[in-house]
Formats: C-alpha cells, sequence, structure tokens
C-alpha cells in the first residue's frame, strides 16, 4: 500500500510571524490525524525557526524545502546544498517546480542531475512534472510527463524512483483556481504509472504520485479518491493551517 503525502509548498511567502503562527496552528489542528505524511516547505531562510518549532512541539509534520544546488559546497553564489538542508532537517526537497524551470531555465536533464544528488545525499526528491496550457490543449500531456520522467529514468535507472515522490502538476492549473477534473488527474496519474511500469512494475506500484494545481478543501476529497493520486503538493491553500489541514485530513479518510 502507498503511504499518501500532502505536501505544501509556502514558495516566496513568509515572514518570522507568519512562520511561527502557521506551524503552530498546523500542528495544532493536524492533532491526532494518522495516516498521512504531512510535510512543509517553508522558503530555505526560515528553515532554522521551523525546525526549532516543530521539534518543541513534538511535532510530526515532516520538514521541507523548495530548491537545491547540485554541489555540496563551493564558489556557487546564492545556492543551497543538500549538506545544508539536511543540517536544518529538511528531508523532502521540491525539485522541478514550473516556476523554477520557467523563470530560472531549469532543464529536464539538470533537474535530473538535482535528482541524483538528492538521493546520493539520502534526501527524497519531490520531482514535479506537468505540461503546460498548450501542450495540454495539443494532446501532449502524457509525452511531456513522460520526457520528463524518462530525464531521471534514463540516466538512473528506473529504481531511482524508489522511494522518491512525483508530483503531476498541470500548469496551467497553478495557482489559477483552474484545477484538472479528479478524473482527468486520475487518467493522467494511471498513464505516468503505465509508463514507469514499463520498465518495473513493483517501482510504479509503489511510488506515490501526488497531484498538485488549485487543490483546496473543496475538492481534494474528490482527487483523493482516485486509486492512482496518492496526496497532493499545495501551494496557495497551503498558508493558511485551517485549509491545509483539511486537505491532509481528506487524504488520511480517502486512503485507510
Ligand atoms: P497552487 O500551487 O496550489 O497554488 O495551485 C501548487 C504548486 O505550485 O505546487
Amino acid at each position: 500500500m502507498r503511504h499518501p503525502v500532502v505536501m505544501g509548498n509556502w514558495k516566496l511567502n513568509g515572514s518570522k510571524e507568519m512562520v511561527s503562527g502557521l506551524i503552530k496552528g498546523l500542528d495544532a489542528a493536524l492533532n491526532g490525524v494518522e495516516g498521512v505524511d504531512v510535510a512543509i516547505a517553508p522558503p530555505v531562510m526560515y528553515l532554522d525557526l521551523a525546525e526549532q518549532l516543530l521539534s518543541k512541539a513534538n511535532s510530526k509534520i515532516i520538514l521541507g524545502s523548495q530548491n537545491v544546488d547540485l554541489h555540496n559546497n563551493g564558489a556557487f553564489t546564492g545556492d543551497i546544498s543538500p549538506a545544508m538542508l539536511k543540517e536544518f532537517g529538511a528531508s523532502h526537497i521540491i525539485i522541478g517546480h514550473s516556476e523554477r524551470r520557467e523563470y530560472h531555465n531549469e532543464s529536464d536533464e539538470f533537474v535530473a542531475q538535482k535528482f541524483a544528488f538528492l538521493k546520493e545525499n539520502g534526501l527524497t526528491p519531490v520531482l514535479c512534472i506537468g505540461e503546460s496550457e498548450a501542450q495540454n490543449e495539443a494532446g501532449e500531456t502524457v509525452a511531456v510527463c513522460a520526457r520528463q520522467l524518462d530525464a531521471v529514468i534514463n540516466t538512473q535507472g528506473v529504481e531511482a524512483l524508489n522511494g522518491a515522490i512525483i508530483a503531476y502538476e498541470p500548469i496551467w492549473a497553478i495557482g489559477t483556481g483552474k484545477a484538472a477534473t479528479a478524473d482527468d488527474a486520475q487518467r493522467i496519474h494511471a498513464a505516468i504509472r503505465a509508463h514507469i511500469a514499463e520498465k518495473s512494475e513493483e517501482v510504479a506500484k509503489n511510488v506515490v504520485i501526488q497531484y498538485g494545481g488549485s487543490v483546496k478543501p473543496e475538492n481534494a476529497a474528490a482527487y483523493f479518491a482516485q486509486p492512482d493520486i496518492d496526496g497532493a503538493l499545495v501551494g496557495g491553500a497551503a498558508l493558511v493551517a485551517e485549509s491545509f489541514a483539511a486537505i491532509a485530513k481528506a487524504a488520511a479518510e480517502a486512503k485507510n
């Protein structure tokens, strides 16, 4: 059985006050919720504070981050290494988010290298894949996702996906309120899993595939009712403790 994972991507949002308020609120709202892994990825600047708050509260919330560099040290101005993320307790690291692919020109190959480097350093990659609106309209969704995944599979072997998380995020659904329907998302998740199964049925069966893109408390249960949707990567709704906790609870209820 795959264990559901709901992760909050806070993007470039936060302040010391907001981070403490949100973590405290979330931890309280998630009290007693079992059967789902809940992770948060605050801006890297707040990892220290987040780690302190989580450990003080003895919280089960997993700490994550939004990006990583390809080196553990050296002359790489502005970058953050896996070793640094680990030192601050972050384990689940988002890579290949469409905002980084678009604004920082990150290629499939570059993202695949980050994937390998995270694994080498014992961290969990949360690999974002997904198509643009134009690609969607051209019927290229599955081919785009397969190409993004193949950048990892063809260089590291399908077994590299063991223990990693895939987040299917149609770009047109991110931050737009225009979420994919649960049926459409299920169809793509099943196709992604089938693509992996061509290389290994075992890996395909076990890998967690999250849906992301305008997930809200109102639509979350419909996604989690689908057999191939194992959780969510949440942006906007992850910035409100009650909303994010409601999404996590919906996953726990649907999957247990
Ligand atoms: P959203 O963002 O939930 O605000 O659409 C999702 C994401 O970018 O991971």
